[in-house]
């Protein structure tokens, strides 16, 4: 086996798993009210953007080659509904619209559709009376932020709230609305998983009374489920696929991939990005080359694409 493995052009060669900066979604954050970008303690790199800063850096990357952005709104007020996220002057819609504006059809324009950034409570969906959240008077409000999105420019929407039924009420509500170009990339195998601590400070959310989402996100023990859940998007309508996070579940990625012919995203979350940094900047990795390494990995199980905090410092190597 190790002739093949004598210099750096036959290992190149006979390399099975090619990156390519066309796989890269960068995840960026949008803060209203704010002067300046503020730096995320927990995810070295990263900022809450301003529009200005935000648009800035769309350029830069989109200059990288990067294909897509993702973006996350923090507005400057919350309500129990979570309704900044379909007001057509919330953060991520003007946003959208900037960016639009500066990129034109040059850059994929992807917006988390969730509710989590804009209730006062921090679930990812309306509440009932006794405090559980409703889930198809949740999907009723994801299908009016989907609307307020793609009229602001958004390409493609992601619903990541994992309610039952959100791709199909997000597909009814831009049909509805003349918005039938719009694509959905569904976060159809989404787990409950402790590895979005960093991302709930980069968009300020606690959940109420120290709550969880394991009543609406997946468990980690289930594969199969993941499976169910991404046939089930797919014939809501759903145009990609994602699995979240991706280290831990490599092999959901890996079985998704096997059965499932739609474009694949998987999402490489915060928690892991910012774990590779903390032992980084203790000496006690290689942070580059182990995010080159992770985000290899993340490809070679399966996924077409991938979003991650590294696209920008990955994307000059590729
Ligand atoms: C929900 C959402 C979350 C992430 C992306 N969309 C947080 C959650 O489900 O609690 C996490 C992303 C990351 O950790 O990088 N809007």
């Amino acid at each position: 086996m190790r002739r093949l493995r004598r210099t750096p052009a036959l290992r190149r060669l006979v390399a099975e798993t090619r990156l390519s900066v066309d796989d890269l979604i960068a995840p960026l954050f949008v803060r209203e009210g704010i002067d300046e970008p503020r730096p995320i303690a927990s995810l070295p790199g990263q900022v809450q953007h301003t529009r200005e800063s935000l648009r800035e850096e769309v350029a830069e990357l989109a200059a990288l080659g990067v294909p897509a952005v993702v973006l996350f709104g923090l507005p400057a007020n919350k309500d129990a509904e979570g309704s900044e996220a379909w007001n057509p002057d919330g953060i991520v819609q003007v946003a959208l619209r900037d960016l639009s504006e500066d990129m034109g059809d040059d850059l994929v324009l992807i917006s988390d559709l969730c509710l989590d950034e804009y209730t006062d409570h921090g679930h990812c969906g309306v509440l009932t009376t006794d405090g559980r959240v409703d889930n198809d008077a949740t999907v009723e409000r994801y299908g009016l932020a989907a609307v307020a999105q793609a009229e602001a420019g958004a390409d493609i929407v992601a619903p990541s709230g994992m309610m039952d039924g959100q791709v199909r009420a997000i597909r009814t509500a831009l049909d509805g609305s003349g918005q039938t170009d719009v694509a959905v990339l569904a976060y159809a195998a989404k787990y409950a998983s402790a590895l979005y601590g960093p991302f709930r400070e980069a968009v300020d959310v606690e959940i109420a009374g120290g709550g969880d989402r394991k009543g609406y996100q997946q468990d980690p023990r289930n594969a199969r489920e993941a499976l169910e859940e991404i046939r089930l998007d797919l014939e809501e309508g759903a145009d990609l696929v994602m699995v979240k996070p991706a280290l831990a579940y490599l092999d959901v990625i890996a079985r998704a991939r096997a059965e499932v012919d739609a474009p694949l995203a998987a999402y490489h979350v915060s928690g892991e990005y910012a774990m590779v940094k903390a032992a980084a900047e203790k000496g006690w990795i290689d942070g580059d080359a182990v995010l080159a390494e992770h985000v290899t990995a993340i490809r070679r199980a399966g996924a077409d694409m991938i979003l991650t905090y590294a696209a920008r410092e990955i994307a000059p190597h590729l």
